[in-house]
């Protein structure tokens, strides 16, 4: 079974073509950060815009890499939520009106669930296990036990963990996106040099990091300029060490607490070198095995759709005219 996956809910164009749920064949992500690199932040108007001057040149790439005609097809997947609607829906319209106009039936895909899914582009994982997605628009952590079969166990009360490094890289005047400059720069920095707070929730499997991203505000605005200049790496490393721990913290309480000896990361912050070297190590210590998917597979991407697509269109799925875009989508 040959599907393309397209993927539009945020920043990134997204297309691929997966066949037989393993092989894939074309990969394509065409990143907008240099469009809102400017604003610190996504613009949700310039997002959308930007999908639609991308969208049918990028599929049309992607079939090619493949060596696959449109005709040769045997379904297609896009993210229908969570996400900016007017970034789901040029995705979302797209697949709905190729799919309407050739026949090709498609699906509609939960974007969480393909993070939580991801893994499974490089390897099986055994059911059940814990999935901690942390991206720029969400941390959250579940019981997976099967395909379809999920539970909610918590996920952040305030910011998520990749928005907090977005916001502390633009105060730190670091650009946008944050994730990455600041996962680099600690590398040569002193992760004990700043004491940053770490959140203590009475929601044992929750998460919050807006409290940190006001303290390293207070720190940056406490210090004059010309002062913390110095010490860059060492605040980044300081702050990246407090994310870690508190992502950490509430997925091996839930590991042991609920006796899962499994855990799988998904989300742009799954690609952080110090959470996939400190989750590795802690989760080694109480015997439980961490999985993580390939830093290309953490971020944004077509193939982790046209994955759960494949799996819902072999089961028979079939989305018609009448899905429509939400950006409030829950799993
Ligand atoms: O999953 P993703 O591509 O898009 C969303 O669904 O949000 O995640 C993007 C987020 C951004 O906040 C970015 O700063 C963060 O993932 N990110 C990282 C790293 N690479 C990307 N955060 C920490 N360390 C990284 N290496
Ligand atoms: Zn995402």
């Amino acid at each position: 079974m040959i599907v393309l996956g397209v993927e539009t809910s945020c920043d990134d164009t997204a297309a691929a073509v997966l066949e037989d749920r393993r092989a894939l064949r074309a990969n394509l992500v065409s990143s907008q950060d240099a469009v809102h690199a400017p604003y610190g932040g996504i613009v949700p108007e310039m997002a959308s815009r930007q999908h639609i001057g991308v969208i049918q040149p990028l599929v049309d790439r992607a079939l090619e890499e493949a060596g696959v005609a449109p005709g040769e097809l045997d379904g297609m997947a896009v993210t229908y939520g969570p996400g900016l609607t007017g970034s789901l829906l040029v995705g979302l319209s797209f697949v709905k009106g190729w799919s309407f106009r050739s026949g090709i039936p498609y699906v509609g895909v939960n974007h969480l669930e393909a993070h939580v899914l991801s893994i499974f582009l490089e390897k099986e994982v055994a059911f059940p296990y814990l999935a901690l997605v942390a991206s720029g628009g969400h941390t959250l952590l579940y019981v997976v036990r099967g395909f379809g079969d999920y539970e909610h166990l918590g996920g952040t009360l305030d910011d998520a963990a990749g928005e907090a490094y977005d916001k502390v890289a633009k105060m730190m005047g670091l650009g946008f996106p944050g994730g990455r400059v600041i996962d680099d720069l600690a590398k040569k920095g002193d992760l004990r040099a700043v004491a940053f707070p770490r959140a203590r929730l009475r929601t044992p499997y929750d998460f919050s990091f807006s409290g940190l991203k006001t303290s390293v505000w207070h720190y940056l605005t406490r210090k004059r300029q010309d002062r913390w200049r110095d010490e860059m790496a060492d605040i980044a490393a300081s702050f990246q060490e407090a994310v870690v721990d508190m992502l950490i913290a509430p997925t091996l309480r839930a590991a042991a607490e609920l006796g899962i000896e499994r855990i799988v990361l998904g989300g742009g912050v799954s690609a952080n070198s110090r959470l996939r070297g400190k989750m590795a190590e802690k989760a080694g210590e109480a015997g439980v095995e961490v999985n993580y998917p390939s830093p290309r597979f953490c971020t944004d991407n077509g193939a982790m759709v046209a994955l759960v697509g494949s799996h819902r269109l072999a089961q028979g799925g079939r989305n018609g005219p009448r899905l429509n875009a939400d950006p409030a989508l829950i799993l």
